[in-house]
């Protein structure tokens, strides 16, 4: 039999209560708050393909949507308070929109969104909630974004304000920027209100334009969850952002997006060789980016997963962020059936790598990347095996 796509692969991991995460979100509505919720937002999670410690470089991206997501069920209510119930994290938080106030945890993502919302000048309502997800946290799948997005979602959807993804994205990046502390860029939450049911997302990050690219045919995405685990809260991403920003001065230019390689080579004696390891990472993985969107286009799934492969070579040996549990499964995959090319996914040093699979091989794949990375690291690894998803959506019932 073969694995589900837009499922986990892994046999040995059964889905919370057997319920799907928006009836999980429903129920618990009515039992905690009564009557059935009239609103439910769902924000998918994301996998990065292709440009990674790109976006905040102003360079190109290529994520997609994944099937993982956050789903909130929503009532508004007459004044301006949220209270806010999350499954995942077994609590309740809550808050007034007037007098918002820095805390700590989960609520920090929803809070941060309606500040930015309300900095942005918009008037929000509150309302009442329940928050669940299936986006494994700390994994280099955006459950943050998610979350925020989410949030989003449920503050323009209470307060009747028009639905706009970018303007949307960037107040969620505004809310990790300015209210949680993390730089990141706007590549996360851009996909996921922004994406698009069965193709990848070619962004440009300097005027946020974005493409739709199918996968190429007969493929699918293959996530690989190594179960190590990093917080993007700590300094590590921060403190790269900053070291690329130096480096970007010392290039002399707006940004490492405007440098070709032959071009940096020729500033190298102006930059040490931590800032020239970190601009050459920025300046390859951009051309990789754009190159495979090209292979994807003509539906090549060889030339994409060479760049993917290629870029894992960029992210351990230049960029530095991947870790020995992220080379394992890697290394994993590509000895894999079926692997037309793996490398590991978001920020890094943790979390997850993905893989691009011929899907009539996706069974004996995931089968033989869970045994060799096993193998190698004492780990177990879930697979979850996905095509593109839409972005931020919302249910009126
Ligand atoms: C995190 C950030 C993104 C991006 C990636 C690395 O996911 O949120 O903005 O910088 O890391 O590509």
């Amino acid at each position: 039999m073969s694995p589900p796509v837009d499922g986990r692969a892994s046999r040995d991991v059964a889905g919370r209560n057997g319920l799907a995460p928006e009836t999980r979100a429903l129920r618990a509505f009515a039992e905690r708050f009564g009557g059935d919720a009239p609103l439910v937002v769902h924000a998918p999670g994301r996998v990065n393909l292709l440009g990674e410690h790109t976006d905040y470089n102003e360079g190109f991206v290529l994520p997609m949507a994944l099937h993982l997501g956050a789903w909130i069920a929503l009532r508004p209510r007459a004044d301006g308070r949220v209270v806010l119930r999350s499954l995942d994290f077994g609590e309740e938080q809550e808050f007034d929109l007037g007098r918002l106030h820095r805390g700590q945890g989960w609520i920090e993502y929803v809070k941060g969104t309606a500040w930015a919302f309300q900095e942005a000048g918009a008037a929000l309502r509150g309302w009442d909630g329940v928050v669940t997800g299936d986006v494994p946290i700390g994994a280099g799948l955006a459950s943050s974004a998610a979350l925020e997005v989410a949030a989003a979602r449920a503050f323009a959807a209470a307060a009747d304000l028009p639905w706009q993804p970018v303007t949307a994205a960037r107040l969620a990046q505004r809310a990790e920027n300015g209210w949680v502390g993390v730089q990141c860029g706007i590549m996360d939450q851009l996909v996921i209100a922004a994406g698009r049911e069965g193709h990848a997302l070619l962004i440009d990050c300097r005027d946020l334009t974005t493409r739709p690219i199918p996968l190429p045919p007969g493929t699918v995405v293959a996530v690989l969850d190594t179960s190590t685990r990093r917080d993007l809260v700590d300094s590590t991403y921060n403190e790269r952002r900053a070291r690329c920003e130096e480096a970007t001065r010392r290039c002399g230019v707006r940004s490492l997006r405007d440098l070709s390689l032959a071009e940096l080579e020729q500033r190298a004696p102006a930059l040490s060789d931590d800032h020239l390891r970190l601009a050459r990472h920025v300046v390859t993985e951009n051309a990789r980016t754009l190159a495979a969107a090209e292979a994807m286009t003509r539906g090549d799934a060889a030339a994409l997963g060479a760049l993917m492969d290629e870029g894992h070579r960029s992210l351990r040996d230049d960029f530095r962020v991947s870790s020995p549990a992220l080379d394992a499964i890697v290394a994993a995959a590509q000895g894999a059936p079926g692997c037309r090319g793996a490398r590991m996914t978001g920020a890094g040093l943790a979390g997850c790598a993905v893989a691009l699979v011929d899907e009539d091989e996706a069974a004996p794949f995931v089968a033989e990347t869970e045994r060799a990375y096993r193998a190698a690291t004492g780990l177990q690894a879930t697979v979850h095996l996905s095509r593109p998803r839409a972005g931020a959506e919302l249910r009126r019932r």
